[in-house]
């Protein structure tokens, strides 16, 4: 694990504690925050690292000021963007942070080739295609973290049902990162248990419901999104990467002809280990779960036309 290097760019709400959380685990050894804005980047890393005396390891923490000091990181997080403002269209959005995720993709490329990145900037699967788009490289070395944050929340709404198996939960959230997202409660277990066999349907309709809701529930309360289940669901992707550990994580992968899609990024099982996306899984789905699938890639294939009706990948 010695000089294992994270760099993440965005050193907003949800990179900062995606940085924390490296912190405390002790996954690397050196974690670079990068920022258009540098004294958000420096401050953010003075105050991480100076948590860093009671971590497990002596994880060093430092801004990365510009560009150039990204170099020969292992994994790289982008999660740099800009939320949505009121007057913006859905598409304005779009645009704006394609716009973000293609210059910082950019840099990756130059500063450190060897890397595999995880991408976190929304419309995730649009961006996650993207940075594919902006590289060429090889699919397995690009990420989307989307599934794994979803997943969490599917298993914290199967908590407040049961009451039990709190971290013991296998939840499973594939599709796209946002209203088309299809928590799959018949593969889901709590300790090895099905789903189906401790809760009725119609709780299982509601966990499916306010899982989906997860996001918007967090938004109402705080006026602003979540920071610590993504910063935490993308510190898990980093530590099953470095530490080469299969795990069986839904991310957005690049399909090529699995589930008869090709040239679209969708959240599916995968296993993420040393490098990248080692291995989509095939689920079998029944018809209504493919109609759902089939939805979540045509949302994503829209806002992918979107960007490229606008000349964005010329
Ligand atoms: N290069 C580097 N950083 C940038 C750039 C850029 N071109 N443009 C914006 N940023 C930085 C901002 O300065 C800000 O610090 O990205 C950071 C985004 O942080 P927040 O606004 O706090 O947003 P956050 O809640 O962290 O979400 C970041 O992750 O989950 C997704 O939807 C979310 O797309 C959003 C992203």
């Amino acid at each position: 694990m010695v000089g294992r290097k994270v760099a993440i760019i965005g050193a907003g709400a949800v990179g900062a504690s995606a940085a924390f959380s490296l912190a405390l685990t002790g996954t690397c050894h050196e974690i670079l925050l990068y920022d258009i804005v540098p004294e958000v980047a420096i401050g953010k890393a003075i105050d991480i690292a100076q948590s860093t005396n009671y971590s497990p390891r002596g994880t060093v923490v430092k801004a990365a000021v510009k560009p150039e000091d990204l170099t020969d990181c292992d994994v790289v997080v982008i999660t740099a963007g800009v939320p949505r403002r009121k007057e913006m269209t859905r598409a304005d959005l779009l645009n704006i942070n394609a716009g973000i995720v293609k210059e910082v993709t950019g840099y990756i490329k130059e500063y450190s080739p060897d890397a595999v990145i995880l991408c976190v900037s929304n419309p995730l699967d649009v961006m996650t295609y993207v940075v594919h788009q902006v590289t060429g490289w090889d699919r397995n070395r690009i990420i989307g973290m989307g599934g794994a944050l979803d997943s969490s929340r599917m298993a914290y709404q199967i908590y407040k049902k049961t009451g039990f198996g709190a971290a013991q939960t296998r939840a499973m959230v594939i599709g796209d990162h946002g209203e088309n997202m299809i928590p799959y409660p018949e593969i889901t277990n709590v300790g090895g248990v099905p789903l189906s066999q401790i809760v009725s349907k119609e709780d299982m309709d509601d966990i499916v419901s306010k899982t989906k809701d997860g996001g918007a529930e967090i938004v109402k309360y705080l006026k602003t999104s979540a920071f610590y289940a993504p910063g935490r669901a993308i510190s898990t992707m980093v530590e099953s990467i470095l530490s080469d550990e299969e795990k069986v994580i839904p991310s957005c992968a690049m399909l090529d002809g699995e589930y008869g899609y090709t040239d679209v990024t969708v959240g599916v099982p995968c296993v993420i280990g040393a490098n990248g996306i080692e291995k989509v899984i095939e689920l079998e789905f029944d018809e209504e779960t493919k109609a759902k699938f089939a939805k979540s890639v045509e949302a994503i294939r829209a806002n992918i036309a979107i960007l490229r009706d606008g000349g964005f990948f010329n």
